[in-house]
């Protein structure tokens, strides 16, 4: 039986997953992992506030579990994630602008120096735009922006190249993918915030487009993506998959039709990005079914459970295994 990551190997793409310290509990997913990935995600382990929980000294234990478990089993690591609103420190919201600069800026320096030489790549900034926040350069109103103005990007891109010149560096962003207005005014200005970048000399060298998709809302042909994926490779950045799950909560109940759909999503979508895209890795947010975060997020109406990933609740590969499989073959 051929595995994920030796069909996306014959592209030199990474496959791989999100994974967390309890899915290590599981053997049958921990087989599943080793057999299909080339690559892991720790989806919660490596974030700020997980390792900065209290005030106080950082706690890397967790993290230190999943990155010497992918090491030990040749498995890449994607880091992530570095600097993102949504991860900050509840104790540090309450703190004034100079302690959350100096906070964030140490966390960074400490968090890349201890893994560096270990850490593949990382989403050194996630989801930096957000158009309804109402800047004309559509960054979001974040508390780094605040601190560091524009330049925090770009700060924080020159700093975990400083410390770890050979990990590739990611900007992260979700929503890339969407086709509607407010997701190609995305596109446009992710185009220019990484022109700009460009211009003053930040070491980014790939987009991380998460690919949270929704089936029977991804159209099967995208041609506004395909264009912001040629510019995208125009600019000489390449491009990683890393969060990709296809929601089923407008599908029909019927579990055999579901899957079907599903799998048709992950399919078209794959096959139009390797057109138009320098793939170096394709990551799904999860690998079973009962490990996804869309049952809280996007509740299908019916109360059903989602079937949004390869692999059923039992371990056993889906139609969307299938789907990926052939995609990453024909990439
Ligand atoms: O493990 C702790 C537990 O010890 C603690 O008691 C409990 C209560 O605070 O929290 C547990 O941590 C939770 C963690 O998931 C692990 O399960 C956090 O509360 C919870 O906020 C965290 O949610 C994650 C979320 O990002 C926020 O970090 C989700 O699992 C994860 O799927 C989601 O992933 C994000 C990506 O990072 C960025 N893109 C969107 C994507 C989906 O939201």
């Amino acid at each position: 039986k051929s595995s994920l990551s030796s069909a996306a190997a014959q592209n030199r793409v990474l496959f791989g997953t999100a994974f967390c310290t309890s899915d290590l509990l599981s053997q049958p997913l921990t087989r599943a992992i080793l057999y299909n990935c080339s690559v892991v995600t720790p989806e919660y382990e490596l974030k700020w506030d997980a390792i900065c929980r209290e005030h106080g000294l950082p706690e890397y234990s967790a993290a230190d579990e999943l990155v010497s478990f992918a090491s030990r089993n040749a498995l890449a690591v994607h880091g992530h994630t570095l600097w993102w609103h949504e991860s900050i420190p509840a104790f540090l919201q309450a703190g004034t602008v100079d302690q959350f600069r100096d906070a964030a800026l140490n966390h960074l320096k400490t968090t890349v120096t201890r893994y560096a030489g270990q850490v593949h790549s990382w989403d050194v900034v996630n989801e930096p735009l957000e158009p309804a926040d109402g800047r004309t350069d559509g960054l979001r109103l974040t508390p780094f922006l605040a601190a560091f103005g524009p330049d925090y990007i770009a700060t924080a891109f020159h700093q975990a190249s400083l410390l770890d010149p050979k990990a590739i560096l990611v900007l992260n962003e979700m929503g890339l993918e969407y086709a509607s207005p407010a997701a190609e005014r995305k596109r446009r200005q992710m185009l220019a915030l990484l022109e700009r970048e460009k211009a003053k000399g930040s070491p980014i060298s790939c987009l991380g487009i998460q690919s949270h998709l929704t089936a029977l809302e991804q159209p099967r042909d995208h041609p506004e993506l395909r264009a912001f994926l040629r510019e995208i490779r125009a600019m000489g950045l390449s491009v990683m998959i890393t969060e990709m799950d296809v929601s089923d909560h407008l599908c029909p109940r019927d579990r055999r039709r579901r899957d079907a759909i599903v799998a048709e999503t992950y399919r078209s979508y794959l096959d139009l990005v390797f057109e138009e895209a320098e793939v170096i890795a394709v990551s799904t947010w999860g690998l079973t079914d009962d490990r996804t975060w869309l049952n809280g997020f996007r509740p299908r109406p019916d109360g059903a459970r989602q079937r949004p990933l390869l692999f059923d609740r039992a371990v056993r590969r889906k139609p969307a295994w299938h789907a990926v499989q052939d995609a990453l073959l024909n990439g």
